[in-house]
């Protein structure tokens, strides 16, 4: 986006559904001054270089910014505007849905139904994991976190952990959370969570000590970022038997190439990053990240603007 004053602006429009190619953006980013952006960008050194001076504001369609070189963003005096708050809703549900859908092995079960599988009622087949009487521990007790934690609560969860840099007291006295060490709540969930951002610290952070730690009988849930997730650990974790499934929104890298032998598992539920996918979600953002755009240009508070 070029923008003048009066304000007025002139759009560059990336008119697909597939991602800009980068030498697209790094041509077209050229002498901007704001630029929207989604997490399939990466917005590295090299695109700041590319922009120049005149960029001012980035809109990124997401609440995950670890696409976005913070570092080199802020030294730049760039504002970044994000997508918080109103996507948490349809992320929250859509994690307990892949939460269930991989506990009670659905896609396994409906595959049966098809194949012919399903061949009498037999009192073990197709047993899976209920979260009734369950502890539940999330890695990332933020918004997300804590409205996952909201939905399962009337499931008849009995106790929850979560994990972070500090307790949030505020949030965790309703659900009545325990703030533990990592290793505590591997070694005590039935159902591992994870909902915390991509950052330096939590980037590999389940890996093959994680899983080893974690019950024979938990399940395993990811809809964060992928590269929070060491995917060999997982993958031997799974075919050893030593956590029972994985329900992952989120892969290293997107899409997951269709040979990945994670995606050849029965006990591992793997979709296409869905977790904000409704249409009035989708359209809510869309909305938001404009309108942070434009009050970006005109030098106004943006809606929601990342605190760099
Ligand atoms: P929040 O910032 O509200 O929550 C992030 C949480 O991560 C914070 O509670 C933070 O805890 C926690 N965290 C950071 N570092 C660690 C750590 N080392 N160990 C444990 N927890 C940690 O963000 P949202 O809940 O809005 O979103 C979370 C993430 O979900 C996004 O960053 C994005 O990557 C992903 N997402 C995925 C979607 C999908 O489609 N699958 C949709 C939307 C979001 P603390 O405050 O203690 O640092
Ligand atoms: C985000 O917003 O970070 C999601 O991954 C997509 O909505």
């Amino acid at each position: 986006v070029a923008s003048s004053f009066p304000f007025s602006c002139s759009v560059q429009l990336w008119d697909s559904e597939e991602p800009v190619p980068r030498s697209e953006l790094l041509a077209g980013v050229a002498g901007k001054d704001g630029l929207l952006c989604l997490l399939s960008d990466r917005i590295d050194k090299e695109v700041l270089d590319a922009a120049g001076p005149s960029l001012k504001v980035i809109s990124t369609l997401s609440v995950g910014y670890d696409h976005l070189a913070i570092d080199e963003i802020k030294k730049r005096g760039i504002r970044v505007g994000y997508t918080p708050d109103i996507l948490t809703d349809a992320t929250a549900e859509l994690t307990v849905a892949l939460l269930l859908a991989t506990s009670r092995r659905l896609p396994e079960s409906v595959e049966e139904a098809k194949n012919g599988g399903w061949t009498t009622w037999k009192p073990l087949w197709m047993c899976g994991y209920g979260l009734s009487g369950s502890t539940v521990g999330i890695i990332g007790l933020g918004r997300i976190g804590q409205a996952v934690a909201c939905r399962l609560k009337p499931f008849g969860v009995k106790k929850f952990l979560y994990t972070g840099h500090h307790p949030k007291p505020e949030a965790a006295v309703e659900l009545k959370a325990e703030f533990v060490p990592l290793d505590k709540l591997a070694e005590e969930s039935d159902f591992v969570i994870v909902t915390c951002s991509l950052m330096p610290d939590t980037q590999g952070m389940c890996n093959r000590e994680f899983f080893s730690k974690m019950k024979k009988t938990s399940v395993f849930i990811n809809t964060s970022r992928g590269a929070v997730v060491n995917q060999d650990d997982l993958y031997e974790a799974l075919v050893d038997g030593q956590i029972a499934a994985a329900g992952l929104d989120v892969t290293t890298p997107e899409p997951l190439p269709t040979d990945n032998p994670l995606l050849s598992l029965k006990n591992c539920v793997i979709l296409p990053h869905i977790g904000s996918a409704t249409y009035s979600t989708r359209n809510t953002m869309s909305v938001l990240a404009a309108n942070n755009l434009l009050a970006g240009l005109k030098g106004e508070n943006m809606p929601s603007e990342l605190k760099l």
